[in-house]
């Protein structure tokens, strides 16, 4: 069958797609730091897409939660004089606040140190035992004899077997960018007591990661990651998939493996376990949600994890595998994405470049930067950058030049001149077809995650928007009796093309919806609404939208910055 033609195009197109229910997660941020904007890159990604299948009328539940284990976390509460337990529940409400204020709406914000994840990783743990997929085997290990513990690679350096950089990491140089083992370092240090570290034996739990080799390969090569990460996966296939260490010796911050009396699981085993823990808890106190029927072998429903470049190996490797060990249903896909970059340098406090997300919202609107990182954001695992000048320039142009604008120039004649009422036709009927049609592309690219694609054509629709209230001159038209009543025509018809815009941007600007559905005196936008203008009916007298960034504000950021803590 043909498709039919004009207006009726997008409506066919949305409902060719499938309705299976849809589960989606961001990357558990660490209970021992603030969020900040590198952070936030990825929340605001998973936002917008979560956003924007709900305003299809997709079930889409979302969760995360923090990730409150391991050594980092345990020796910071030490340094602190709390519990890390405390800790880890101040981050947590922390994280939660902040993420809040950036609009990021999350179903469920946990913790991987719960009761649901303790059960959860036994319960795995055992399944993985039965079925002979776990080992123990002796290992030789750095060992700080004056803190008295196992030393992470992160926690020795050392210089640099290969160039001789001083001050290295154990397990990789800086400088030169070889990495190699810890053994390997000269003159090594723990960065814990400065005692050079020495050898140690220990019994260690790993888990057979090379016996999913042929099921991950199958899983990759069939749409659960894009090319760009299955490039990588493929250097690591190559190299060949070793056995996973996934203990950890007392003193440790985590769950206890059973039946040892000094051993834990590492944080990576239980960190992904957390996403399930998180909607557990969710579906213990939601009726409508049943946790088997989202994680069962051959679930129909949708398993989606955003994530940063850097924790591809755990999330396209170890976890499918350890899913698969205990008989749950495999991720559909993973979405990765590239790290920030500020003023096209990494993040850093020494630079004045590190930017929390509270230091951030005390100058500046945080739907700035949503729509900012929209405009930057692609579907790859190329960074991004936020350029300060660039994030002034682009946001009074886009959002306040042209976008809010439509409405601004609108909407004073319908108030003045017609007593806030719409008429009860448009006036250009050919042109809001052509707005609404964009929809078949513009659902395309927030599905496949190019927002910056998106936005491009959402602001190409608002120039057109704004030409059109250029040929027509409203204000012209007003000045003369015989035309007058067409501004009401024109006016209704251009706050027609801003709803549509607005319709659009939903998924980047929920406040601003919700500002411009309070102005237009309508429910909540969906996607439906493409379908039929508001004609008619009475509209608020409109009050500014949106401001411009203040260059002053963004000065004061900087500011801010430069001070130390
Ligand atoms: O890299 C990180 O910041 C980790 N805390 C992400 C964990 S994601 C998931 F596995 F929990
Ligand atoms: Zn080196």
């Amino acid at each position: 069958m043909e498709d039919p033609p004009g207006r009726l195009a997008w409506r066919r197109n949305a409902m060719d797609k499938h309705t299976s229910k849809i589960l989606v997660t961001s990357g558990l941020p660490y209970a021992n730091g603030p969020i900040h904007l590198g952070h936030l890159v990825e929340y605001i990604q998973t936002d917008i897409w979560v956003r924007f299948q709900r305003l299809r009328g997709r079930d889409c539940i979302f969760v995360c939660g923090s990730d409150a284990h391991g050594t980092p976390i345990m020796l910071q509460a030490r340094e602190e004089g709390i519990s890390a337990e405390e800790m880890v529940v101040t981050y947590q409400q922390e994280h939660q606040r902040d993420l809040g204020r950036f609009m990021v709406e999350f179903d469920n914000f946990y913790t991987t140190h719960s009761e649901e994840n303790r059960e959860l990783v036994e319960e795995i743990y055992h399944r993985l035992t039965e079925r002979n997929l776990i080992e123990r085997r002796v290992i030789e290990q750095a060992y700080d004899e004056e803190a008295g513990m196992f030393l992470p690679d992160r926690f020795i350096r050392g210089t640099c077997p290969v160039c001789g950089a001083e001050d290295q990491y154990g397990d990789s140089c800086e400088v030169c960018g070889a990495t190699y083992s810890p053994g390997e370092i000269r003159d090594p240090k723990s960065i814990l007591s400065g005692a050079p570290p020495v050898l140690k034996e220990s019994e260690h739990v790993f888990f057979r990661l090379g016996e999913f080799e042929a099921m991950l390969k199958n899983w990759t090569a069939n749409g659960a990651v894009d090319t760009g990460v299955a490039r990588k996966l493929d250097e690591w296939f190559d190299a060949g998939l070793r056995d996973w260490d996934i203990s950890r010796d007392a003193p440790y911050f985590g769950f206890q493996i059973p039946d040892t009396e000094d051993k834990f699981f590492y944080v990576w085993l239980d960190a992904p376990v957390g996403y399930l823990a998180s909607f557990k808890n969710l579906c213990d106190s939601r009726t409508d949600l049943n946790f088997e029927e989202y994680f069962e072998p051959g679930s129909q429903t949708e398993l989606y994890h955003f994530i940063g470049k850097d924790i591809i190996y755990f999330h396209a490797l170890f976890w499918p595998a350890v899913l698969e060990g205990a008989k749950y249903r495999l991720p559909t896909a993973i979405f990765a994405h590239g790290f920030l970059t500020v003023n096209g340098q990494k993040m850093s406090k020494s630079r004045g470049t590190f930017i929390s997300a509270a230091a951030y919202l005390e100058h500046l609107d945080p739907e700035y930067l949503r729509y900012y990182y929209a405009v930057k954001l692609g579907s790859g695992i190329e960074d991004i950058d936020l350029n300060l000048d660039d994030f002034v320039a682009r946001t009074n142009s886009d959002l306040v030049g042209k976008l809010v604008n439509i409405a601004s120039r609108c909407a004073g004649f319908i108030s003045k001149n017609f007593d806030g009422r719409l008429s009860d036709q448009l006036e250009n009927p050919a042109l809001q077809e052509e707005f609404v049609n964009a929809a078949v592309s513009i659902e395309a690219c927030y599905e496949h995650r190019q927002y910056s694609k998106a936005t491009r054509e959402i602001m190409k629709l608002a120039d057109r928007a704004n030409q059109y209230i250029d040929e027509r001159k409203p204000w012209v038209l007003a000045r003369n009796e015989k035309t007058a009543a067409e501004v009401q025509n024109v006016c209704t018809q251009g706050l027609n093309l801003f709803r549509v815009l607005m319709i659009y941007l939903k998924p980047v600007l929920p406040e601003l919806a919700k500002k411009t559905e309070e102005f237009l005196g309508i429910d909540a936008l969906s996607w439906a609404d493409l379908a039929e203008p508001v004609l008619g009916r009475s509209i608020q007298p409109y009050r500014p939208m949106m401001l411009r960034v203040d260059d002053k504000a963004v000065s004061a950021l900087v500011e801010a910055l430069q001070e130390p803590a």
